[in-house]
């Protein structure tokens, strides 16, 4: 049966009710929110999913909403009691405090409350709770007052990295080889605000070196479940040159990290984090991201994420053969502990396909051809896209991230770069060295 809705002014969607099963509304519109939805249609427990906003590949009710617009998330949670868990992927809701808004009124969602989400969106705050709680970590000093800020960074080692302390997309790091670049950078962090009110602070923090590995975990507040590992790409261009990203693609898990090392970072970083969060009065119950750098046999937090990575989980969640429903309820009920979550050993791996230009200035409303000439050995999550005459039309900076998996990686790599090549949209552009090293 077609369904029609309408929500304030914009026309919703037409599609199949699906009637049996909880609907489930999902905050946010880019390709981590389409692998989570995704994932949740295999749940025999769940019905129809509404996007706020999702976008127009993701096969969700969209909602028109969007995911910063708490009072109209709020409302239409409200007056859909039909909706049973609504999840929120995204930092900026999160921040906002969305999920203590929705439990407050009476609503599942499933993320970390405002309080617990400050290990991500105050860097300044993230860093003081792990000295707090001896969580290894890069030396640091954090400042409001700019001329303090110059003052630390005149002294100690080079290179050194400066971060503003808020949420500015990934964007707000800087790495700088000399005492002129750090102090240019705290200008243009504090001085020239050009992350805005997230430069109100800074972190000044010595480098590491090392490699960079994502570690994502299911945490219920006082238990924790933790996802195979996975690495992400930052920068814009192949041999990690250019701007950094969003993420450029991603592969799970990561073969350099050891179980061994996996049980380091159990012992000296997760478990303090979720312990030392308690303590805090503000328990994580969600998704907590530890983006980790690996020296030898030592892993330091590089950064918190209150939230599933993006596109880590475009090829970590395609892995697993629990029940993310299911998941979602047990963390959300601090049962974690009570189920068993199982996970494919086959190795995965996502490329992104973004619009030329990006992280910068890019074009929109390009049609995007060859999608209906792709295999099935691979996925296509949908990120920056919008509905055109004959098919998407681009929409965003990542367009696309095509995935796959498969026994190897060298397998899973060709079924993905086989496929993009079908894929075409003006000035598209890709990284080719995704998983280069790996077998
Ligand atoms: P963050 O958002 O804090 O994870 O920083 C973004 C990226 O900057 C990281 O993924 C690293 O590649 C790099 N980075 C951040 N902090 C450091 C550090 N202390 N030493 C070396 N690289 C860093
Ligand atoms: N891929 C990095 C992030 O989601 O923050």
């Amino acid at each position: 049966m077609d369904k029609k809705i309408t929500y304030g002014s914009r026309y919703i969607d037409l599609r199949e009710i699906k009637s049996d099963g909880d609907d489930v509304l999902i905050v946010g519109g880019g390709g981590r929110e389409h692998a989570i939805v995704k994932k949740l249609r295999e749940s025999a427990r769940v019905g129809d999913i509404y996007g706020a906003p999702g976008n127009a590949g993701m096969d969700v009710i969209e909602t028109g909403i969007g995911a910063t617009e708490i009072d109209k998330i709020l409302r239409f949670v409200s007056t859909h009691d039909n909706i049973k868990l609504t999840v929120v992927a995204p930092d900026d809701p999160l921040s906002m405090g969305l999920v203590d808004k929705l439990a407050a009124a009476g609503h599942r969602a499933f993320g970390p409350t405002k309080a617990a989400a400050k290990l991500e969106w105050s860097k300044a705050y993230a860093k003081a709770f792990m000295k707090k709680y001896g969580i290894p970590t890069a030396d640091y000093g954090a400042f409001t007052d700019i001329e303090k800020a110059k003052a630390f960074a005149k002294n100690g080692a080079l290179p050194v990295v400066v971060k503003a302390d808020g949420l500015a997309l990934g964007k707000g790091v800087i790495i700088c080889n000399t005492r002129e670049e750090a102090l240019a950078a705290i200008d243009e962090i504090m001085h020239d605000k050009k992350f805005g009110a997230a430069g109100n602070e800074v972190v000044i923090e010595q480098f590491l070196t090392g490699y960079e590995v994502s570690l994502l975990a299911f945490v219920d507040g006082q238990h924790y479940k933790l996802m195979p590992t996975s690495c992400d790409h930052k920068r814009a261009l192949d041999g990690d040159k250019g701007l950094n990203t969003g993420g450029m693609g991603a592969y799970a898990p990561c073969p350099a990290f050891t179980r061994e090392l996996l049980e380091v970072t159990a012992k000296t970083i997760v478990e303090p984090t979720v312990n030392g969060m308690i303590s805090e009065g503000a328990p994580f119950k969600g998704v907590l991201y530890f983006g980790l750098m690996v020296d030898g046999d030592t892993p330091r937090v590089l950064e918190y994420n209150a939230r599933f990575g993006d596109p880590e989980t475009q090829s970590v969640l395609p892995l697993l053969r629990s029940d993310l429903y299911e998941i979602f309820d047990a963390v959300i009920d601090g049962t974690l502990d009570g189920i068993d979550i199982e996970w494919s050993d086959k190795k995965s791996i996502n490329v992104v396909l973004a619009s030329g230009g990006y992280p910068l200035g890019y074009k929109k409303g390009c049609e995007i051809s060859g999608l209906d000439k792709l295999d099935n050995n691979v996925d296509v999550y949908f990120a920056g896209v919008s509905r055109g005459e004959n098919g998407f039309k681009t929409n965003g900076g990542r367009v696309l991230c095509v995935q796959a998996m498969a026994d190897t990686f060298a397998q899973a790599k060709k079924y993905v770069y086989d496929n993009i090549a079908k894929i075409e949209f003006d000035d598209c552009f890709y990284r080719k060295d995704i998983g280069s090293k790996l077998n």
